[in-house]
């Protein structure tokens, strides 16, 4: 028996995104957010409160990096998402993490998170609650040992952290159950 629940805004697995800026003085910023995600192709769009840190530099910027956060640095992710860089000058310096400069954009690169994305600013959108800011991925970097043979990002190597939204916690994944886009033929062929 299934119960109402009303409205539930909430998914599972949401993404634990690190989003990397740059302010006028080149100071470094990462704020953690979860709501984001890959669309038209090559793109990423991320859902920023105004205001924050992080939108006042991306808006001066226009430029931003997205870094998957791994189990191994949970902690920083989880610290980037509670204090803000408007309040903390040294938000990003007090965790001892290294940033280096993006050869492709103006946006810093947090050494220590295996996999970030490189992005362009190419639009906001404006929704009532929050704006959805549009990347466009011009470069990905990725760690050599979370690859695997075929160059391809291995989830499992890089043990990348996921965020519930239902009860607000940090998980990683499981095992692989199938092949996506192949394990479904069967029921094709059983027809
Ligand atoms: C797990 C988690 C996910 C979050 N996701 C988002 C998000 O998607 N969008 C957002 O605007 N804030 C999100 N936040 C809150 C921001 O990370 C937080 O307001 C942060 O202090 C902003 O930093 P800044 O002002 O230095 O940019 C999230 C926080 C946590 C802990």
């Amino acid at each position: 028996m299934k119960k109402d629940l009303g409205v539930v805004s909430a998914v599972f697995p949401m993404p634990v995104l690190m989003i990397g800026t740059y302010d006028k003085n080149k100071n470094v910023n990462v704020m953690n957010a979860a709501w984001g995600q890959i669309c038209d192709d090559d793109k990423i769009m991320i859902f920023i409160g105004e205001g924050k840190k992080t939108w006042n530099n991306i808006v001066k910027s226009k430029a931003f990096t997205v870094s998957l956060a791994d189990a191994k640095h949970i902690t920083e992710a989880d610290y980037f998402g509670i204090v803000s860089g408007n309040k903390i000058n040294d938000k990003f310096t007090h965790t001892g993490l290294t940033a280096i400069p993006s050869e492709h954009v103006n946006a810093p690169i947090i050494d220590e998170f295996p996999v970030c994305m490189e992005c362009e600013l190419i639009e906001i959108v404006k929704l009532k609650y929050t704006n959805g800011i549009v990347g466009k991925i011009v470069n990905v970097k990725a760690d050599e040992n979370v690859l695997d043979e075929k160059d391809i990002i291995d989830p499992k190597k890089l043990n990348v952290a996921l965020f519930d939204t239902f009860k607000l916690g940090y998980y990683t994944i499981g095992e692989e159950i199938a092949k996506a886009f192949d394990v479904g033929t069967k029921l094709l062929k059983d027809k």
